[in-house]
């Protein structure tokens, strides 16, 4: 039975990370409406009146790999809608005796939408009057039962333990809200915003072909899987797949990994940096190319080996890494979508390659229903 779900694939998880442009799609293409060359979001799911559009802050919370698309979510609501917007763990948002304000905007993040933390903290902002919206992949879940608002991924059910297309499906809801904000306050035109959402209904393609060069990923990952210390970096949009990508090494290959924001290298994590070290540099925000390249000199000048994770015809770190995995281009807010892809793929080929079961590493459970 269970390989037959399988579908073929020696793991749940391989098959997931294959599942992200389908799941993409499914999430992002049901609230798309085109009209005489102009689009538009049409939720079918949730309905924002002015209220909400006019909520001067947004907390955003959410654990793990949900915290990661919650990140993002910062980055992105500020830069579209020009919203203040805060992210919290939401253990900690939990036990901080936050300032919540009635007007604020909740959002919480959970595939599971049972995780105990992310449920605790939304019902004590819940508590303080905050506005809940979820996005969750779990239809009848707690937090779906409890939120204001819920806007559902469409990922299909997720097994493995490692989130992968959960975690592209929650992003790719975040955009949604933070362009139909950014467009229901006045601040893109028309045609602005149809750009950006002709920019969206790209990625699935864009992610299938980063999938269907795999090889490439798992070349790298035969002859990287056995570093004892990992790093990712990167800046801006960038520094939150680099968060996500070390969670997904460190979780199903036991790797110790870590993420940093590139431009904090020299506040202490460089003194770390040895010729045992990967480091692993997004480079995708390319106002920032200049900065992320002098990062990754300063890393390799101290032995370390260095990937880089950067657009299709970008040479310019071609002389300063070991190696370099090319994806499609896309404007630097979105290549989260497609930038994380690769990074999915080193985790899974360095599990393997570690003799490990991706789908249920030692410790972890799929939802973390108690503290
Ligand atoms: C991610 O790969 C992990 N499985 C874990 O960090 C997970 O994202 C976290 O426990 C939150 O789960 P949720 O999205 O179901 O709330």
């Amino acid at each position: 039975m269970e390989s037959a779900e399988k579908g073929g694939y020696p793991h749940f998880m391989l098959k997931e990370i294959d599942e992200q442009p389908k799941a993409l799609t499914d999430t992002l293409r049901p609230r798309i409406k085109i009209n005489n060359n102009k689009s538009s979001i049409d939720f079918d799911d949730i309905k924002l009146d002015k209220s909400w559009v006019r909520s001067k802050r947004i907390v955003i919370t959410a654990c793990g790999t949900a915290y990661h698309a919650a990140v993002i979510g910062k980055y992105a609501f500020e830069h579209f809608a020009r919203i203040h917007t805060e992210v919290d763990i939401a253990s900690e948002y939990r036990y901080r005796n936050p300032i919540c304000d009635k007007d604020d905007i909740f959002i919480v993040i959970s595939q599971s939408g049972e995780t105990a933390d992310t449920l605790a903290a939304m019902r004590l902002a819940k508590k303080n009057g905050a506005r809940i919206l979820a996005i969750t992949n779990t239809v009848g879940s707690t937090l779906s039962r409890e939120a204001d608002l819920v806007l559902y991924t469409r990922a299909g059910p997720e097994i493995a333990v490692a989130s992968t297309k959960a975690f592209t499906t929650q992003m790719m809801c975040i955009y949604l809200l933070a362009i139909q904000f950014a467009y229901l306050r006045s601040l893109i035109t028309e045609d602005v915003y149809t750009q950006y959402i002709n920019d969206l209904l790209l990625i699935p393609d864009d992610v299938q072909k980063v999938l269907d060069e795999k090889e490439v990923v798992q070349k790298f990952a035969a002859g990287n899987f056995n570093k004892t210390k990992v790093f990712y970096m990167g800046r801006l949009f960038d520094y939150a797949v680099s968060m996500e990508s070390a969670l997904k090494l460190k979780e199903i290959s036991y790797t110790h990994s870590e993420a940093f924001a590139a431009g904090e290298l020299k506040h202490g994590t460089i003194a770390l940096v040895d010729d045992t070290t990967l480091v692993v540099a997004f480079a995708a925000q390319q106002k920032l190319f200049d900065k992320i390249a002098s990062n990754i000199r300063e890393v390799t000048s101290r032995g370390a080996a260095a990937l880089v994770i950067t657009y299709n015809g970008v040479t310019r770190f071609d002389d300063i890494c070991s190696e370099v995995i090319h994806v499609p281009q896309t404007p630097d807010v979105f290549s989260p979508l497609v930038s994380i892809v690769p990074a999915q793929l080193f985790a899974y080929y360095c599990s393997i390659q570690r003799g490990i079961d991706p789908d249920k590493p030692r410790n972890l459970a799929k939802s973390v229903t108690v503290e």
